[in-house]
């Protein structure tokens, strides 16, 4: 087992690629904290890793609020002694134009999708220094990299991201914590449910791949960036997009 004797926070670990990593950290042996808004459904997946033989608690959290977080941190550190592992991987989507996007709707995303990264890594970092050692993964975008029409609020947060990942990786890496992204192309979660089957096929057609990504393959790299395989990697952004950014 590959994250055996670990503690692993996944924020946003009750849907989508949240849910599918929570599920593989658990079969890898790590203590997974699955936070999120949910209450109902946390403590359906939490169930689950129990089944598959796991150690899990749900802890109620809304990463725009940094209590929830602070929280988020404590309890986790009360139950399981420490935090070695926190993928920051909550987040929301939204489609607009600049000149259409209030300011309220722009601060919500940001709010969420930035901030709440932030929030994470602030309250994380000084557990993980007690320990000497830790891996930070923030879940970043394709659209932290290249642009795409009516997405702005979106693709500001993801590229912010991207960078604040690699300014925090080299603050952090001579004291034990490593910290990367995670770049999915379009993945088929519920975060895409509100598309028709005509713009699936489009986003579909964007991917060299020829599909799109599932959960569980970005769960796999994930988990490469929680484990000690990639104990020389940090401050990298890892795209995992069917070739999408590579055209
Ligand atoms: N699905 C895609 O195509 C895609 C592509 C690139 C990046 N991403 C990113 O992947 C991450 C996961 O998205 P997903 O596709 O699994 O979507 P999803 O909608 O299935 O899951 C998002 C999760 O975040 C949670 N969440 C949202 N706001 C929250 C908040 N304020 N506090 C706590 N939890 C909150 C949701 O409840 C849910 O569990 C997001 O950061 C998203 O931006 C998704």
């Amino acid at each position: 087992m590959r994250l055996n004797g670990k503690v692993a926070i996944i924020t946003g670990g009750t849907f989508g690629i949240g849910e599918s990593t929570a599920l593989l950290f658990g079969r890898e042996g790590a203590k997974v904290v699955v936070a999120g808004r949910n209450m109902e459904k946390g403590e359906y997946v939490v169930s689950q890793i129990k089944e598959q033989g796991g150690d899990a608690i749900f802890v109620k959290t809304d990463v725009a609020k940094e209590d929830d977080v602070q929280n988020l941190i404590s309890v986790t550190e009360d139950t399981f002694g420490k935090l070695d592992i926190l993928f920051a991987n909550a987040g929301v989507g939204a489609m607009g134009d600049i000149h259409e996007t209030s300011l309220e709707d722009w601060n919500t995303l940001l709010s969420v999708d930035l901030t709440g990264v932030f929030l994470c890594s602030k309250f994380a970092i000084p557990a993980m220094m007690k320990n000497g050692s830790g891996s930070i993964i923030n879940c970043a975008s394709i659209l932290g990299h290249v642009g795409q029409p009516s997405v702005s609020a979106y693709a500001a947060a993801k590229g912010g991201v991207v960078n604040m990942t690699r300014s925090a990786a080299v603050t952090y890496a001579n004291r034990g914590i490593r910290i990367n992204a995670v770049c999915p192309g379009y993945i088929d979660t519920p975060m895409l449910d509100q598309l028709d089957s005509d713009a699936k096929r489009h986003l579909e057609s964007l991917h060299p791949i020829g599909r799109l990504g599932r959960p569980e393959e970005i769960a796999n790299a994930v988990l490469f960036l929680a484990s000690d395989e990639s104990s020389f990697v940090t401050g990298a952004n890892l795209l995992v997009d069917g070739g999408y950014t590579a055209q």
